[in-house]
């Protein structure tokens, strides 16, 4: 990649600039009924994408042959790393170069962008940090663990590591308004990477010890009180368990086991990531998110990093600050379906950032936006789906893709029954054969698919009531039968079901399903072959 001359940068901070950020054009989220929605150029986006590999986007000539292969997956967003070191090499000297170059290349192929601020934090750890904050501990001070070893992860109390990184990440999204207030490319940032001390519980710095022996800020109580009824019950079992009191000790307050560390160090990065997010939005304010390294079953803080935005400590982040907009699951254990429940609780939306993609991804899509209504979907190391030198996908069945086309073909119609109770999503497996949905007044029993004697092993789809007898579905490897939800005299029977898709919202019908396609008029069905988009209309007899 070519680099021009380093830009030196100074942060205007013009009322009139602040006076344009309140523009409603900028991508924003917004309510809608019970979900909440991004919304791009006045219309809401369903956001179905991938995140690069860490170090793809670090040049511009190595992503270029990428592109296009991605948006021909089909994705309509790429997931996209920017890092302070290549941003900021110098202190308070700005190179805008790559960051200009990925949204005109993004834009080129007719992709949307998000952007990973990798700063402070990566994984834990420090390594995207300039080198000028690396050699000079003293001024941007590590963590320090229980054998008294210093690690390469900043620590939380380092207020000129704090004021650096908000004062680049300010610059990178002055710079993003300029080239991209109009055109809109770049939808979200995501703000630092699953931030946490790892290897200890907490931090043994000085700084952090005085804060541990201190009192609990006034601010994380003032929430207690004020949130009381409607905490997170994983949190809120612990502080009641303390006591719930609400002055002391960290650990008078919540205890004196490794979780009160947890909280502790959440409270910690918090402060910081949101003061960070802040200065940013005062630029610009795209929607913010932070994501998460999940713990696994028994693991405790430090093993999975500590005071990252884990379920059990997602309020402590709410209490520190209003910038982040979304805390987001980084999802690749098997039990997909409960985290995403786990996040989408107490008005947090879903977005997903990291995940599966293949035949995983495919079926956990479906269950994301149509019974989450997420905001977006993006298994990681989406290009490592391609072939770069191959120029093809690697993939042969490009089951992601897929499942993205029929999201991509589904998704103004999902977008416009969003929040209103009028959809779902399903994953089926052997030891989750069936589920009872409830729409619109019907009684929808959805089953692993079968036709004499062949049964699909795996199911996944969304079904959406799109009329008073009408209903919209879409995956593979299930069945549905219906009944009233009320049921009284009245029998529901299939009138007719059509396969299709739509061109520009409207509805292109292929072939009328009856027959074997419909076990003799008993069950609405969605063969394991393929994935379909089907419409079924119903009627009442007696
Ligand atoms: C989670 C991180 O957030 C990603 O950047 C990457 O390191 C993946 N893990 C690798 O699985």
């Amino acid at each position: 990649m070519k680099r021009a001359g380093l830009i030196v940068f100074t942060i205007i901070f013009s009322p009139l600039l602040l006076a344009r950020a309140q523009n409603v054009d900028i991508p924003h989220s917004e309510k809608r009924g019970a979900a909440t929605q991004l919304v791009v150029d006045g219309k809401p986006f369903l956001m179905l994408a991938g995140e690069l590999l860490n170090s793809s986007s670090s040049s511009l000539d190595y992503m270029r042959p990428i592109w296009p292969r991605l948006a021909a997956i089909p994705l309509n967003t790429v997931l996209t790393p920017l890092s302070w070191e290549l941003i900021e090499p110098r202190e308070g000297q700005f190179d805008f170069t790559l960051l200009d170059g990925l949204i005109q290349d993004a834009r080129r192929n007719n992709l949307r962008l998000v952007f990973l601020w990798l700063a402070s934090w990566k994984n834990g750890m420090s390594s995207y940090v300039p080198i000028w904050v690396k050699e000079n501990p003293q001024r941007f001070p590590r963590v320090l663990e229980k054998n008294g070893e210093p690690v390469e992860i900043l620590s939380t109390f380092g207020q000129q590591s704090m004021k650096a990184d908000a004062r680049a990440f300010a610059a990178v999204m002055h710079r993003i308004r300029e080239v991209d207030g109009e055109a809109h490319t770049v939808l979200m940032m995501q703000v630092e990477n699953e931030v946490g001390v790892l290897g200890d519980s907490r931090d043994r710095s000085p700084a952090a010890k005085r804060a541990f022996e201190g009192q609990v800020p006034k601010e994380l109580v003032t929430y207690l009180q004020q949130h009381r009824d409607s905490l997170l019950p994983e949190f809120r079992r612990v502080w009641e368990s303390a006591g719930s009191k609400l002055a002391g000790t960290w650990q008078e307050v919540f205890g004196s086991g490794s979780q009160t560390d947890e909280i502790f160090m959440a409270w910690n990065y918090a402060s910081y990531v949101q003061s960070v997010a802040a200065a940013g939005k005062a630029q610009y304010p795209l929607p913010m998110y932070v994501n998460t390294w999940l713990a696994g079953p028994h693991a405790s803080p430090g093993e999975f990093p500590s005071g990252g935005p884990l379920p059990e400590v997602m309020d402590v982040w709410k209490a520190a600050g209003t910038a982040i907009d979304i805390y987001s699951p980084d999802i690749y254990a098997t039990n997909f379906a409960e985290w995403c429940d786990r996040y989408n609780r107490a008005g947090n939306p879903l977005f997903i950032p990291e995940t599966h993609g293949g035949t995983t991804g495919q079926a956990n899509a479906f269950y994301a936006v149509g019974q989450r209504e997420t905001l977006g979907f993006s298994p990681f190391g989406i290009d490592s789906f391609v072939d770069k030198e191959r120029e093809k996908l690697l993939d042969p069945n490009n089951d992601l893709g897929r499942g993205y086309q029929a999201l991509l073909d589904l998704a103004p119609v999902i977008l416009q029954h969003e929040g209103r109770g009028e959809m779902a999503g399903f994953l089926l497996d052997k030891d989750h054969p069936q589920t009872t949905l409830e729409l619109n007044g019907y009684r929808l029993e959805v089953r692993l698919d079968e036709i004499f004697e062949t049964q699909a092993q795996s199911g996944f789809g969304l079904i959406i009531a799109t009329g008073p007898n009408e209903f919209l579905g879409a995956g593979s490897g299930f069945r549905v039968s219906f009944s009233l939800k009320n049921p009284g005299s009245a029998l529901v029977g299939i009138g007719s079901i059509e396969e299709g898709t739509f061109s520009d919202s409207a509805w292109i019908p292929g072939r009328r399903l009856n027959g074997d396609e419909n076990d003799q008029g008993r069950f609405w069905r969605f063969v394991s072959q393929r994935i379909n988009i089907e419409k079924a209309v119903l009627y009442r007899f007696e």
